[in-house]
């Protein structure tokens, strides 16, 4: 239900106006004479949030455990219409180690339910920990996953298990190849025995031969070892990797998939020829992100190519310019799409996760496809998701003058699900976007959210998880750059002011995304959920995903607001947000 009054222009008293946007606007105030409702303030909480009240940065609809550590998401997959997730973690505490495949369940990739542990430490070949991997689903519907296991010489070596019982859809029950490990570091195939982990999904060719790939390195090249097999048990190393980068160091948990040139629709793995481009991601050890290419396979030569243009090095494209890592996608049969799976670990001291009993999240699951420029992909969270939307509040075109702010009320913004558009009249004021400007994280880091003197288009954008005093709020925003031949659209969301307390880790993150800001209206959705928050630019051009742990704006003394602190008006075409409601998670 749309509610205009549930928006309502805030200008705050004149103290507060003054600390967010100095002297030079306070002459604005005259235009917008509406009072913010001080209800919120000291609302008392309901016994629905005590919850929430002692543990306030735990995530209402991201799938975590209760408790404990959490990382990689392993194996995820559909099996006779359920959903899997598997992920790392440690059942002993809130950081890493004694690593075990968790399991749950889930019909509709938002609610989840647990199971036993899927597989454990019980064989010499994985007697020092189950590490990641993926599952294949075999001719005749059968699943089977390999996995990385530590040997009792610690080194890393790659196994198979499959599930004990076919006709049980939850797949509760896994069973070991006797075979294991199938494959692993010996003298003669040069692996390094500490570099080389995290099978992908494999792949059939035309030719009816499996294929894998494995991360590895040696010194500073990131390799994709491959390997063969016609059984799925006995695997032969390919004389060469998949494909391989100079200087960037380990490349861990790799993700090869194919995607249509055209359309949203996902395709199996075993899907070739001129209706395709390949992709593949790989998570790179060094830097923490995960960086992708576009590119060719060619299953006769077993060789990937990136297209031209497609940069491979810690600055290429990334699916995320926050925190994402270790990220797998799968083929939803039932759907026709491809889902992908990322963790989000924490920004909090490894003192805070013991207090608080847990660390790491899984990301919603999103949908990928390649883009019509086919230069990169565009990610969307799953459908699914608006199952929890409640409580819309919607406003259409609104100006925003410079330096002003408005509120999203009657939503729950702790936990809510918000999409705004702006459209720019005047780019006049656009700043000439420097040579040496090239990092975004670092642009978005040294410009934050102010305005500039000599004037600016943007920043505009949303303030999130923000407390009533704005003492505390994470913004996620545009600003638009005059290039050398285009107008160079920045993409920043900003923790530096996201909480008082001063133990997190508030690195800004920005993007560079590709779009021409004369020809599309700028739109932004947020997914906030208590000590996330997950923004996409541009329809998915780009995401950012963030970890805060506000310490004020937290149960319901949080607000909502979009802002503009460039030069010139903006409008806001079209903002909906939305309550989201508890998903029943584990
Ligand atoms: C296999 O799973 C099905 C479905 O859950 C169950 O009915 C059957 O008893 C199971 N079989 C065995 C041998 O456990
Ligand atoms: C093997 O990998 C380990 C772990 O990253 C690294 O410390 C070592 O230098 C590597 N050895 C070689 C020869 O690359
Ligand atoms: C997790 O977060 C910390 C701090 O925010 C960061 O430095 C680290 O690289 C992250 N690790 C991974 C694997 O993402
Ligand atoms: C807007 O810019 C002013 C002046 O640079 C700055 O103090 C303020 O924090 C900015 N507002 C927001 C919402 O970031
Ligand atoms: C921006 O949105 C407005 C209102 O929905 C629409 O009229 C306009 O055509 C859009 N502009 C562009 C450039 O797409």
């Amino acid at each position: 239900m749309a509610s205009y009054s549930s928006l309502c222009l805030i200008m705050n008293n004149i103290f507060l106006f003054f600390l967010l946007f100095g002297h030079e606007f306070l002459q604005l105030q005259a235009f917008h004479h509406v009072y913010r409702a001080q209800t919120s303030h000291s609302t008392v909480h309901h016994n629905h949030h005590q919850h929430h009240h002692q543990q306030p940065h735990r995530t209402s609809y991201h799938f975590q455990p209760p408790k404990n550590w959490i990382n990689d998401p392993n194996g995820p997959m559909i099996y006779k219409g359920i959903y899997h997730l598997f992920y790392q973690y440690n059942p002993k505490g809130a950081v890493w180690g004694n690593i075990v495949w968790a399991h749950s369940t889930s019909t509709d990739l938002i609610n989840w339910e647990p199971h036993d542990h899927a597989i454990y430490p019980s064989q010499p070949s994985d007697i020092n920990g189950c590490w990641s991997g993926s599952a294949t689903i075999l001719p005749g519907e059968k699943p089977a996953i390999l996995y990385t296991g530590i040997n009792p010489k610690n080194q890393q070596v790659q196994n198979l298990a499959v599930p004990k019982n076919l006709s049980d859809p939850y797949l509760r029950e896994w069973v070991k190849s006797p075979n294991n490990p199938l494959m692993a570091p010996t003298p003669q195939n040069h692996i390094n025995a500490s570099s080389f982990r995290d099978p992908t999904t494999a792949w059939i060719g035309p030719d009816g031969e499996w294929r894998v790939i494995v991360g590895s390195k040696l010194d500073a090249r990131g390799l994709a070892v491959m390997y063969r097999s016609k059984d799925f048990v006995k695997w032969n190393q390919v004389d060469h990797p998949l494909h391989y980068k100079d200087g960037m160091g380990m490349w861990e948990c790799p993700d090869f998939f194919p995607v249509a040139k055209t359309g949203r629709k996902g395709v199996e793995t075993r899907v070739y020829g001129s209706q395709v481009k390949h992709v593949l991601k790989v998570s790179l050890d060094d830097t923490k992100h995960d960086v992708y290419t576009v590119g060719t396979y060619n299953w006769q030569k077993d060789i990937y190519i990136p297209n031209k243009g497609s940069i491979e090095s810690y600055n290429g494209l990334r699916y995320d310019y926050g925190k994402y890592y270790a990220s797998k996608t799968f083929f939803d049969s039932q759907k026709k799409r491809r889902v992908l799976w990322g963790w989000v670990n924490e920004s909090s001291s490894v003192d805070d996760d013991i207090k608080k009993g847990w660390s790491g999240v899984q990301a919603i699951p999103r949908a990928v496809w390649l883009d019509a420029s086919g230069k990169q992909l565009i990610q969307w969270p799953v459908v699914e998701i608006q199952k929890l939307r409640n409580n819309k509040v919607k406003l259409t075109n609104e100006v925003l003058k410079k330096g002003s702010i408005v509120e999203a009320k009657g939503v729950t913004a702790a936990q809510a699900d918000v999409e705004i558009s702006f459209k720019v009249e005047n780019f006049k004021k656009a700043e000439i976007l420097k040579p040496e400007w090239k990092d975004p994280q670092l642009l978005c880091s040294q410009k934050g959210t102010s305005t500039t003197k000599s004037g600016s288009v943007g920043p505009f954008g949303l303030l999130v998880l923000a407390s009533n005093d704005l003492k505390e709020y994470t913004s996620v925003s545009f600003r638009v750059f005059k290039g050398q031949h285009k107008y160079v659209v920045l993409m920043c969301s900003d923790q530096s002011r996201s909480s008082l307390n001063s133990n997190n880790d508030k690195t800004t993150y920005g993007a560079f995304l590709d779009v021409d800001p004369t020809r599309e209206n700028l739109s932004l959705r947020s997914l906030i959920d208590h000590s996330i928050v997950e923004s996409f630019g541009i329809k998915g051009k780009g995401c950012i995903t963030a970890r805060v742990y506000p310490t004020l704006a937290i149960g319901d003394s949080v607000g909502l607001y979009a802002f503009n602190n460039g030069t010139d008006s903006v409008t806001i075409t079209k903002l909906t947000a939305w309550s989201m409601k508890k998903a029943l998670i584990n």
